[in-house]
């Protein structure tokens, strides 16, 4: 078989990417090793940036998302018993975020791809990606227990932070940088309505928590935890105590209610360069990888194939290929730029179990400058809400 464009993996990234060149004309492939129900249920991030929401918009898949996600206006930092609103629109230049779940976002591209009657084979697990720096790079892969092989034109991996793709750049091309942290969250969904409007970041010396939500009925909540803690020791009440600790503020309250869901989700920064090599190019979490303090990691996957789209399509119907040659340095500068605010909120929020109490006072020192100065608080609302795409 072949194809155009092979896209490996239907997270956000292959999904978005593949629906964009369908539109387009562009003949594509997705292949996806899991079954379409272990996709749409993964728990994943929350919270969309203005370009993110504009790129499903552009392709027809923003339709429930207008419906059913929330339009936010800010955030709440709290700290040694202080609370800051950082608001978005009056420092960011009038930009907001929206909170859909992921979930959703990968339901709708899913429904609409298949609606569409497009190349999406679940059960399709690519085992290597063969050829990358020739005409005709190869996707093989098995599914219903059969070796198959799928040629393309292009091959993008967006096979997540464990796909083979990257395995294709040989290794003197490729470099990775990366940074482990000595934490991780346990997160949960739990059936009961957010005790806020808005999220809820909390500094506080027992360790980091964070409120989301999911719906007006559905909350979403995060405690930094050891690494390789086991959710099984976290029963609800435990959990809700220590959340009780951790966001404690006068006049305020946190509801409790059946906890639906819990996993614990390991924090680590990863880049690898370039995303390109020879006709197979890397996106999202193929690529990079942010700890989800920052809400950057479902916003740089989109970045990523709103900029590849563009190349492809361009390729394809011009053969000029300027934009395929400038995607791995354009994506890289936003990634870069993402990766240092996610490291800057997670090592601003986080209780270092290595860490002194100088440690602790830097932190407070830098939430203390957000609280007191504009200039900090923008530099945060801005990089919150997203950059423009390039
Ligand atoms: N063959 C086929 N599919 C694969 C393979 C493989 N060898 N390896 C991984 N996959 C699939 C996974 O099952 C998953 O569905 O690739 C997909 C990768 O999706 P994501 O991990 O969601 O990555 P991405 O689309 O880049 O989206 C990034 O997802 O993980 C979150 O926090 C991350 O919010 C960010 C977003
Ligand atoms: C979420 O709602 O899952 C979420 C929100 C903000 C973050 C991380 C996760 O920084």
């Amino acid at each position: 078989m072949h194809t155009t464009v092979g896209i490996i993996g239907a997270g956000p990234a292959g999904l978005l990417l593949a629906r964009t060149l369908h539109r387009a004309g562009v003949d594509c492939v997705v292949l996806e090793s899991r079954d379409r129900a272990h996709v749409e249920r993964r728990q994943r991030a929350g919270v969309l940036e203005q370009s993110t929401v504009d790129a499903l918009r552009a392709v027809g898949a923003a339709g429930r998302l207008d419906r059913e996600g929330l339009v936010h206006d800010g955030v709440e930092l709290r700290w040694e018993g202080r609370a800051h609103r950082v608001d978005f629109p009056s420092l960011a230049n009038g930009r907001r975020v929206r909170v859909y779940a992921q979930t959703e976002v990968v339901k709708d591209l899913v429904a609409l791809h298949l609606a569409d009657g497009a190349a999406l084979r679940f059960g399709a697990e690519a085992r290597s990606v063969d050829g990358a720096d020739t005409g005709r790079p190869t996707i093989r892969y098995t599914q219903g227990g059969r070796d198959r092989t799928l040629t393309c034109d292009y091959v993008v991996g967006c096979d997540g932070f464990h796909g083979v793709a990257r395995a294709a750049f040989p290794e003197g091309i490729r470099r990775t940088y990366a940074r482990a942290y000595p934490y991780a969250w346990l997160g949960i969904l739990a059936d009961v309505a957010p005790s806020c409007d808005e999220l809820v970041y909390a500094h506080s010396r027992r360790g980091f928590a964070l409120h989301s939500m999911r719906s007006p009925e559905v909350s979403r909540l995060y405690l930094q935890v050891p690494h390789g803690t086991d959710p099984a020791d976290w029963p609800d009440e435990r959990i809700w105590d220590e959340l009780d600790a951790r966001f404690a503020r006068d006049g305020w309250e946190l509801a409790r209610g059946p906890i639906t869901s819990r996993s614990v989700l390991p924090m680590r920064s990863s880049v690898t360069e370039p995303m390109r090599y020879g006709r197979v190019f890397l996106a999202g979490d193929a690529a990079h990888i942010v700890p989800p303090t920052g809400a950057k990691g479902l916003n740089l996957a989109v970045a990523d194939v709103v900029v590849l789209g563009r190349a492809l399509i361009r390729h394809r119907t011009t053969g000029a290929s300027d934009l395929l040659d400038a995607y791995s340095d354009t994506c890289l500068r936003r990634v870069w730029r993402a990766e240092h605010f996610s490291y800057a909120m997670t090592t601003m929020l986080h209780t270092d179990p290595a860490g002194s109490p100088f440690d602790t006072r830097l932190q407070i020192a830098q939430l203390d400058r957000i609280a007191d100065s504009p200039h900090a608080a923008a530099e945060l609302a801005v990089n919150y809400t997203g950059l423009p795409l390039p």
